[in-house]
């Protein structure tokens, strides 16, 4: 068996010979402040017991969790080792969009236990799109009660004539919340604005440029209707809602969405328009730059800093300290933001999006990703701050599906956020995470078969388009494809 059997792979380990018959719960701890206190610990095994060392309680977890995998594979006695190890990647993500389907709350602390297994140390919560709102609003108790509910589902070829709907109770959210701090993950959640906000504009349509009804979406898609950024009223609604949000959401971060905002009513709205001329803006995309800056200033006056998808960088108007998060980088936007100084999460789509079929990212493309962008000069490689895998749910109706999609290809994902570049090795993460199964499945969470990770070559493309055949209209299949190969 490969050695040690721990996923992600610790930074340094070395057998020492002998073994150890004790109770793997009985661990002596000691406070190192030497080490850094970025989740490194050192963990030795002797004959005599379990020592651990760190700076602090987020390194002692860590310490836990290597040695939980540890006593699950070797059980009784463990043979004895050293291990120093420490994260390569401050930010270790994974995102479950709970708009498209929504999971209970069982559910997703199954999900996030088992992601602190694997040293997550981020959970974003996608809780707002064109198909619902997941966000319990008192300020504007119209998106609980409007924006909550889809009249029917079609996503691809399922047809659900069944209203689709709920939201988290600000006592749920709260409660993911405690149950993530005490695993040392951070949540970021999500509102998507300006684009993705049908189901906000439902409820609020006279936010919208054309001030007119607007639907809650019921299929997958890219929509026109977005937040009107001339109406002096879609900020304060825009500040209200997300001063409701920081009230639940604690921690640093707060995610603002920004992709896929198409903008064709901008460039036909008198306010839209009046405002560019007001502001001295050139186009729609600095527009959106302004709405971005604005929102992000807000939010740092509550001490909270903001992230981006990545078509946020089609504006030259960015504010200071904005995260960049790349899903799909065509325009090599990234790696030039990152060379000047911003920082930037790495979520490509085709790599790390755990939606698409195991025929399109087998989990060994998924492991081999490199985050970092090519060229990037060496000074600037802190500005890569870490990755995270997410999983949209237009086609993940149900937990099981959930889990199959996206276990092991969360693991690779970890161990890639872990793991030192020069230490990974497909193979044998593939042997570890064979072994360590069982450990997710005592947890509730069942991967996708082995057999099912890598399929052969031959298979992959048909079974791709099998999959998109199933899901998507042939239009979006056609447009996927010219969209993906375009040359810019
Ligand atoms: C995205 O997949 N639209 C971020
Ligand atoms: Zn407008």
């Amino acid at each position: 068996m490969v050695f040690p059997c721990v996923i992600p792979k610790p930074n340094r380990c070395r057998l020492t010979g002998e073994y150890y018959a004790g109770s793997a719960a009985e661990i002596r701890k000691t406070i190192d402040t030497e080490l850094p206190d970025n989740g490194a610990y050192r963990l030795v095994i002797s004959k005599d017991g379990i020592e651990v060392s760190a700076a602090d309680d987020k390194g002692f977890f860590y310490a836990q969790q290597t040695l939980k995998q540890l006593a699950f594979v070797y059980g009784n006695p463990l043979p004895t080792m050293e291990i120093d190890d420490a994260p390569v990647f401050m930010h270790r993500g994974f995102m479950v969009d709970s708009v498209r389907h929504m999971q209970t709350v069982d559910e997703l602390k199954k999900l996030i236990d088992t992601a602190s297994m694997f040293k997550f140390n981020v959970f974003h919560w996608h809780l707002s799109d064109d198909q619902g709102f997941r966000f319990e609003s008192e300020t504007y108790p119209e998106l609980t009660q409007i924006a909550c509910v889809r009249p029917s589902s079609d996503f691809g070829k399922v047809h659900d004539n069944t209203p689709y709907g709920g939201y988290y109770t600000k006592q749920q959210m709260r409660e993911i919340i405690d149950f993530c701090h005490a695993r040392f993950i951070t949540v970021i959640p999500e509102i998507d604005m300006p684009g993705h906000t049908c189901a906000i504009l439902h409820a609020k349509p006279e936010l919208s440029c054309k001030g007119e009804e607007v639907s809650i979406k019921t299929t997958a898609g890219i929509f026109e209707e977005i937040l009107c950024c001339g109406k002096e009223e879609t900020f304060d609604f825009i500040f209200g809602l997300l001063d409701e949000l920081c009230e639940v959401f604690p921690d640093p971060f707060i995610h603002i969405g920004g992709d896929e905002a198409p903008k064709n009513n901008w460039k036909i709205c008198p306010a839209c328009q009046g405002r560019m001329l007001q502001e001295g803006l050139a186009n729609e995309e600095q527009l959106q730059g302004y709405m971005t800056t604005r929102i992000s200033e807000h939010l740092a006056k509550k001490g909270r800093q903001c992230i981006c998808w990545n078509e946020t960088l089609a504006s030259d108007i960015l504010p200071e300290g904005l995260i960049i998060q790349n899903w799909m980088d065509k325009k090599k936007q990234v790696p030039a933001f990152a060379a000047a100084g911003g920082r930037v999460i790495y979520s490509d789509y085709y790599h790390y999006y755990t939606d698409y079929p195991y025929a399109m990212t087998p989990v060994k493309k998924t492991y081999t990703a490199d985050p970092v962008p090519k060229n990037l000069p060496a000074e600037m490689l802190q500005n890569c701050i870490g990755v995270e895998t997410p999983i949209w749910t237009e086609h993940v109706r149900d937990f099981s599906r959930l889990c199959y999609m996206t276990w092991p290809r969360f693991a690779a994902v970890s161990e890639t956020g872990w793991t030192k570049k020069e230490r990974k090795k497909y193979d044998d993460f593939k042997e570890r995470m064979v072994t360590l199964l069982p450990l997710l499945e005592e947890n509730g969470i069942y991967a996708a078969d082995p057999k099912e990770w890598d399929p052969i070559s031959v298979s992959r493309l048909p079974r791709t388009l099998g999959h998109f055949a199933d899901t998507v209209s042939a239009e979006m299949v056609t447009n996927f494809f010219k969209d993906t190969f375009k040359k810019d």
